[in-house]
């Protein structure tokens, strides 16, 4: 074997532990973070939807929150599944993954039809569903008999202020301390024309329920925002 693959070998077989910090804010160690997007999510996922600072925080929130469950939309290639994935099985963490994506006639610009899950379909620890993200994943966890339910809730699937104002309505209402991530969250100037719906779904939450602090990548497209429920954890 080459110095090069042992050097490899050696890169691929490390182990990563969560690190325990005192304090109630969201901190983790992000050089191993860093580490493990570079070496197992980048060559699965690449960078495309997810930046990396985007890669960051859903790792990031997902190792520092533990969720019992989380639940994401839509699933299209799987790719924000497989980072929840890959990660859960790096640090070790005992984690149900529920997909959801529209179901097959719902018409979507964005419908992955038979693409739908291409990178998380064949692994037995992710569940896959069809129907309305949101309606789909809280009658989910109302069956589960599990005692304590910890979701966490990721929402990329329709990005106008309607969807996400509504997904984010239900959770709160439904699962007050569930730690929600929301994708393409970037707010620009309107004359850039991008589409701030979900910023501004966001923003006029927060505004009313005071409960959140947000984490944000906030320099660039597509951006992505955590709502953290304070004093979690
Ligand atoms: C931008 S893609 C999501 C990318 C995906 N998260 C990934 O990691 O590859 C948007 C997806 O959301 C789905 N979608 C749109 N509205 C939805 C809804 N209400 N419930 C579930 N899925 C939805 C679309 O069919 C599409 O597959």
């Amino acid at each position: 074997m080459s110095f090069l693959n042992r050097i490899i070998r050696g890169y691929n077989a490390k182990h990563y532990s969560l690190k325990k910090f005192s304090g109630s804010e969201l901190e983790v160690d992000k050089w191993m973070i860093s580490d493990f997007i570079l070496r197992k999510i980048i060559p699965i996922v690449g960078v495309h939807p997810y930046p990396l600072s985007e890669l960051e925080l859903l790792v990031s929130t997902l190792i520092w929150y533990q969720p019992s469950h989380v639940c994401d939309w839509g699933t299209h290639l799987g790719k924000a599944t497989r980072v929840f994935y890959e990660t859960a099985k790096a640090f070790n963490l005992k984690i149900h993954l529920i997909s959801i994506d529209l179901l097959e006639d719902v018409e979507h610009a964005e419908h992955p039809h038979e693409k739908r899950g291409r990178l998380v379909r064949h692994l037995p620890e992710v569940k896959l569903m069809l129907g309305d993200g949101v309606t789909t994943s809280i009658n989910f966890l109302k069956k589960q008999k599990t005692a304590n339910i910890r979701p966490m809730f990721f929402l990329d699937g329709d990005h106008s202020y309607k969807s996400v104002k509504r997904e984010i309505g239900i959770i709160g209402r439904t699962y007050p301390r569930a730690a929600i991530i929301v994708h393409d969250t970037f707010y620009q100037s309107p004359d850039s024309k991008y589409n701030i719906g979900p910023h501004r779904a966001i923003a006029e939450y927060i505004a009313k329920h005071r409960q959140y602090k947000l984490i944000q990548t906030n320099f660039g497209l597509p951006g992505m925002t955590v709502l953290l429920p304070k004093y979690e954890k």
